[in-house]
């Protein structure tokens, strides 16, 4: 596209009490060409050449907030849905306001086809916008955020990642998962990873262990010796994932007496140790599985991540891949010498989630109001 090679016009902009200098190129309609500084309207979002104007239009604008609908409220947050049909021209200003601090977006200005989260920083004077995401209203590949920017005086807060965990809210109520579209930048990927991390270990943490497992089992042509071994277990991670090992240490067994059946597990660990003989040995739990004699073997690591990420995707509206991929870039899921090894130890976890950062702000989903697009 044309407009990634472009070099950047406007220098810098004036938005509501600040001046804000830009990133990349934007494109303006041509007879913006000649100027380095735009002046916005913070509540229309409208752009003027001079300040004489804005001052102008300041006494005219009659918006105290972005138009469309407060669907949040929490203290002096609040979040405006725009449908990009209703209000194109706000839509239209908003992307192009975005795409000078985006670079590698085809930012669609088909805003019809896109709702607006808008957040803002309310007080006495108005709704001040501090950041906002764009959303398909319809999306094939399961996206729920197409662009996500929060204005640079803003950065660094966490609202940031406070509007990615309004995104998946967003997905909790329509009942999916959802994923956001990509490529990521370097900083989305950023507040992504930190958001994911911290989402997934805090459930990993709190968790007791009493998943119900839904197991298929499936059956491949392959003969492979596997061995797992697991730190023994003292936290209740630990205990989740000594389980799913067990389900499937359990599961090869099954089939060796040529079971092949879909089932919901839930059972005694303690007693599955004892009758299958395992043993810790140095401070883990060996468990060789001689696959040899299984008629057809499984996956078996594959199968066991995709169950836990599944469990996981139900939770928290992330899409499975991305589960998987922010476990396996914390080496929460390993494959060494011919071996599959889940390394789960709870202070690594601890460090994982310091190195995540900050939580952001918190989303009260009891402030928020909201049905999903029809
Ligand atoms: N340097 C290093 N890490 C950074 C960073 C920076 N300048 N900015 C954000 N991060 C990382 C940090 O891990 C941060 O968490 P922490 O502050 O707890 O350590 C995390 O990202 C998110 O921070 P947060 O304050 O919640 O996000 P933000 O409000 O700064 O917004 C973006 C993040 C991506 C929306 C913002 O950087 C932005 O608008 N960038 C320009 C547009 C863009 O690239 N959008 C993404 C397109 S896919
Ligand atoms: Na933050």
């Amino acid at each position: 596209h044309e407009e990634f090679t472009k070099v950047k016009n406007i220098a810098t902009i004036e938005l509501g009490r600040y001046e804000i200098e830009t990133w990349y190129f934007s494109p303006f309609p041509p007879e913006y060409n000649d100027c380095l500084q735009l002046y916005f309207c913070e509540f229309c979002l409208n752009f003027m050449k001079r300040k004489e104007q804005l001052q102008r239009h300041m006494k005219k604008c009659d918006l105290k907030h972005p138009p469309g609908d407060e669907i949040y409220r929490s203290g002096t947050l609040s979040m405006f849905e725009i449908d990009g049909k209703k209000n194109k021209v706000y839509g239209q200003n908003l992307c192009y306001l975005a795409k000078l601090f985006l670079d590698h977006k085809t930012l669609y200005y088909d805003v019809d086809l896109f709702l607006f989260y808008v957040l803002c920083e309310c007080d006495d004077r108005g709704c001040h916008m501090v950041g906002y995401f764009s959303k398909e209203k319809h999306s094939e590949e399961s996206y729920n955020l197409a662009c996500i920017l929060t204005l640079p005086p803003y950065q660094r807060k966490g609202y940031g990642k406070f509007l990615i965990a309004f995104s998946y809210e967003l997905s909790k109520k329509e009942g999916k998962v959802g994923t956001p579209e990509r490529p990521l930048s370097d900083l989305g990927l950023l507040s992504y990873r930190g958001y994911w991390t911290r989402v997934l270990l805090d459930i990993l943490k709190r968790h007791k262990g009493n998943i119900s497992i839904k197991v298929s089992i499936f059956l491949r042509d392959q003969d492979s010796f596997l061995s797992a071994v697991l730190p023994m277990p003292s936290s209740t991670y630990l205990s989740c994932v000594e389980k799913f090992m067990a389900v499937t240490v359990h599961s090869v067994f099954p089939s060796i007496v040529g079971m092949f059946l879909p089932f919901l597990m839930d059972f005694d660990i303690q007693q599955l140790y004892y009758k299958l003989g395992l043993s810790y040995q140095a401070g883990a739990m060996v468990f060789p599985i001689n696959l040899d004699q299984v008629a057809g073997a499984m996956l078996i690591l594959y199968w066991v991540t995709s169950i836990l990420s599944q469990e996981l995707s139900d939770m928290t509206a992330i899409k499975a891949e991305d589960i998987l991929t922010t476990l396996q870039s914390l080496e929460l899921i390993q494959y060494r010498k011919g071996q599959h090894v889940i390394c789960a130890d709870p202070k690594v976890l601890d460090r994982h989630l310091k190195a995540a950062g900050r939580g952001g702000l918190e989303v009260d989903v009891s402030k928020l109001i909201w049905t999903p697009y029809k």
